[in-house]
């Protein structure tokens, strides 16, 4: 299948359901509940940042948010994390709901808020940007306000800020529109521009979690000084990386699985290069390569969160299990998955 142009995709519209408006009528126990997925980054976390292409993927695990009008506003959140997450992220969590409330005009409106899914709540996975999407559609629901797609991207992207500082956009894409997709940021007007990928061959992922919960906004800062300190080394690793970024796209679609693998390979140097990595994570890309990979790289932020690892339906299970007994949890995803959705 060719790829979508830039221009001509078109997303559905979230339908403001005439249910809704009988179960406000039936009573308070009818919950509004929407869910949204997490993603993983193939190519180009941090690169995103400076207006670069990048690639990445919604996966099957989902935030799933329950919304209810209540006489006080409160959270509940019961999602499954890596130990610690939740906590670390607590402040920044309600400054995003904050923001979310806000650009929804919902700031006077009091609800209770329930999260939950089986996405863990991990560095690396769009955690905050599943919640963000699937917040922003329960409150659409409840309140009733036909929100199409688009606006409820956006008031997710808002809602990240809470997290990110100033992020690319990318994991509120995913968690919104799902699929497979190519993300730029236009640095001028700041909007992200997504374009739906398709490739040939299926891609079986392993993700090797660190444990560690890493610092986005931090992280993001620090790459940012270094791209002050040293311009010409950061423009050579940009150049770098649009070399790899647009070979990607091409194996993608040719469905080149080894040639993918290469490339991941690559990324993860620069990304090492950029400084982003730790120990944990170089473990990780060592332990799969050497249990027969095709590439590894770790994905998101970088200093802790997770590694990917690319295998065939033969390595899988070798590379699973060397990561399990290095002492690490791993997990084998399904990618492509659908974007925020109204649960019913
Ligand atoms: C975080 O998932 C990805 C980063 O590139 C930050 C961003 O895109 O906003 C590190």
């Amino acid at each position: 299948m060719r790829p979508t142009p830039w221009s001509s995709i078109r997303f559905r519209v979230l339908p403001c359901r005439y249910e809704t408006v009988i179960s406000r009528l039936l009573g308070s126990w009818v919950v509004a509940k929407a869910s949204a997925p997490g993603k993983l980054i193939l190519f180009g976390e941090h690169f995103v940042v400076y207006g670069l292409p990048a690639i990445a993927t919604a996966i099957e695990a989902r935030t799933v948010a329950e919304v209810k009008r209540a006489g006080k506003f409160s959270l509940q959140d019961n999602r499954p994390e890596t130990p610690g997450y939740r906590n670390e992220k607590r402040d920044q969590q309600s400054d995003s709901i904050q923001r979310i409330l806000r650009v929804m005009r919902l700031e006077g409106e009091k609800a209770s808020i329930e999260l939950g899914g089986n996405l863990i709540a991990a560095s690396g996975v769009g955690a905050s940007g599943a919640s963000c999407a699937a917040i922003a559609a329960a409150l659409n629901e409840e309140f009733t306000l036909g929100k199409g797609i688009d606006e409820i991207n956006d008031v997710a992207y808002e809602g990240e800020k809470g997290y990110h500082g100033v992020p690319s956009g990318i994991d509120n894409c995913c968690s919104s529109y799902g699929g497979f997709i190519l993300f730029r940021k236009d640095l001028k007007t700041g909007k992200g521009i997504v374009r739906q990928l398709h490739s040939k061959a299926v891609l079986s992922i392993i993700i090797g979690n660190t444990g560690i919960t890493s610092n986005t906004t931090k992280v993001v800062e620090d790459v940012k000084r270094e791209k002050q300190r040293d311009p010409d080394r950061f423009r050579k690793m940009l150049d770098d990386y649009s070399m790899i970024v647009e070979e990607a796209e091409t194996a993608l679609a040719k469905g080149e699985l080894k040639k993918i693998g290469l490339l991941m390979n690559r990324n993860h140097l620069l990304l090492e290069e950029m400084d982003v990595s730790c120990p944990e994570l170089e473990e990780l890309v060592d332990i799969a390569s050497r249990s027969g990979a095709l590439g590894a790289k770790l994905t998101g932020t970088g200093r802790g969160g997770l590694m990917i690892a690319l295998v065939t339906d033969e390595t899988k299970g070798r590379v699973a299990s060397a990561i399990e007994k290095a002492g690490f949890r791993s997990e084998i995803t399904r990618i492509g998955a659908e974007g925020v959705r109204v649960e019913r």
